[in-house]
């Protein structure tokens, strides 16, 4: 293996942690720069176990600021990009989606820029850019995402991803700037912000607080192992063809309510108590606006081209993950105090 430089953009962020950790491990001769303005969700806590390495380097910044990423692209000469930086959560950006124009769109924009004006047309570069399913929208019962589905998002988020994903093809059919994407399902694992579905309500099980299920609780999503993905984006990035798309996913569908069922039984054996005492803190509130119904994703092009499957089932996945919160409290105590604390209490007030 040839020595590469790569750069990661949120890298110190959930999934972008798991992308890092295994790109430093797996790969002692690459160099692997870590690019994060550590947002309330980007936390250096998730790269303890990695920080003295070698072959690991982090660089707070903010990719929205193109002076700075056209320098640093110019100083580094970065081999490749894995582009994960992102605003990522729909109810933050119902409330404010400016943001996720500026970091979604605008972020990505001047990282294809900059990688444009210092790359000097060399096909051997991969600018690897992390999308997900929900550019699609909603899909049908019986019917799955494939890589041809028309883009039809719903959510300011899922708009802002839908943007950026034209952008890297434009500048992929524009310029032959050599981009890769992918778009994958719903994460879930260690590291996860207690702000989405999974972490959220192990957080509110250990506080006994409330477990908010919006609307009916039967919209349904696609759950992946955070590490499958992580091992999808290595596949990609090494093995994937430029200018394709790949979708990623776990053939796994929950609906929201049986998910929250099932974690509530998973914690009570855990915490050793009662069969039920979780579910009684399930409480339905008002729907999310726009609330997408089903996300379903065919990811055989990955699994038949690139040879990738995930590899844990649901169970076992969740199990680990549980395992992880209940082991690292300190975690989750350090993440939901201060910035994110206050956007918490203000987000239930509301309910
Ligand atoms: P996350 O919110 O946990 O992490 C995002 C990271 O980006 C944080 O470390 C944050 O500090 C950093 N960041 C935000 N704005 C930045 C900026 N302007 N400049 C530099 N860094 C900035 O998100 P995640 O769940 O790890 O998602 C990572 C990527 O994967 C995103 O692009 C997201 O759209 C995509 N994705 C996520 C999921 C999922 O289930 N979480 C599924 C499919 C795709
Ligand atoms: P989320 O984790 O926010 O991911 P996404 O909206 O990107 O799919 O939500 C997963 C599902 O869980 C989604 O259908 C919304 C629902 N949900 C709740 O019912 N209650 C909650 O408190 C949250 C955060 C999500």
């Amino acid at each position: 293996m040839s020595a590469k430089k790569i750069l990661i953009t949120g890298g110190a962020g959930f999934i972008g942690s798991h992308v890092v950790r295994l790109f430093v491990n797996k790969y002692p001769d690459y160099e692997i720069v870590n690019l994060d303005k550590l947002t309330y969700a980007g936390n250096l806590e998730n790269l303890r176990d990695i920080e003295n390495k070698v072959n690991y380097r982090f660089i707070k910044g903010d990719i929205v600021d193109a002076s700075a990423m056209l320098k640093l692209f110019a100083d580094e000469q970065f081999d490749g990009v894995i582009h994960l930086a992102a605003e990522s959560h729909v109810d933050r950006s119902l409330e404010n989606p400016n943001e996720f124009v500026m970091t979604n769109i605008i972020g990505t924009v001047n990282l294809l820029q900059a990688a444009l004006k210092t790359w000097n047309n060399d096909s051997s570069k991969r600018f690897y850019h992390i999308s997900t399913d929900e550019v699609y929208g909603s899909v049908e019962d019986g019917s799955l995402f494939t890589e041809h589905t028309p883009i039809d998002p719903q959510s300011p988020y899922s708009s802002s991803k839908a943007g950026s994903d034209h952008f890297v093809k434009a500048f992929h059919n524009s310029y032959k700037l050599p981009v890769l994407i992918s778009r994958c399902s719903n994460n879930y694992g260690a590291n996860h912000f207690p702000e989405k579905l999974i972490p959220l309500m192990i957080n509110n099980i250990l506080e006994n607080k409330p477990l908010p299920v919006y609307g009916k609780g039967e919209n349904v999503r696609d759950w992946l192992y955070v590490e499958d993905h992580a091992s999808a984006i290595d596949a990609i990035f090494h093995k994937g063809k430029t200018g394709e798309v790949y979708n990623i996913g776990g053939n796994n569908e929950w609906k929201n309510i049986d998910l929250v069922n099932f974690l509530c039984s998973l914690m009570d054996k855990k915490l050793e108590r009662p069969e039920g005492t979780s579910a009684k803190l399930i409480t339905y509130v008002k729907d999310r606006p726009g609330h997408d119904l089903r996300y379903a994703i065919d990811s055989s092009k990955l699994q038949n081209d690139l040879g990738w499957s995930p590899s844990l089932v649901f169970e076992v996945g969740l199990e680990k993950t549980v395992d992880w919160y209940l082991n690292n409290k300190e975690w989750l105590s350090n993440v939901t105090s201060g910035q994110y604390k206050d956007y918490y209490t203000q987000m239930y007030s509301k309910r």
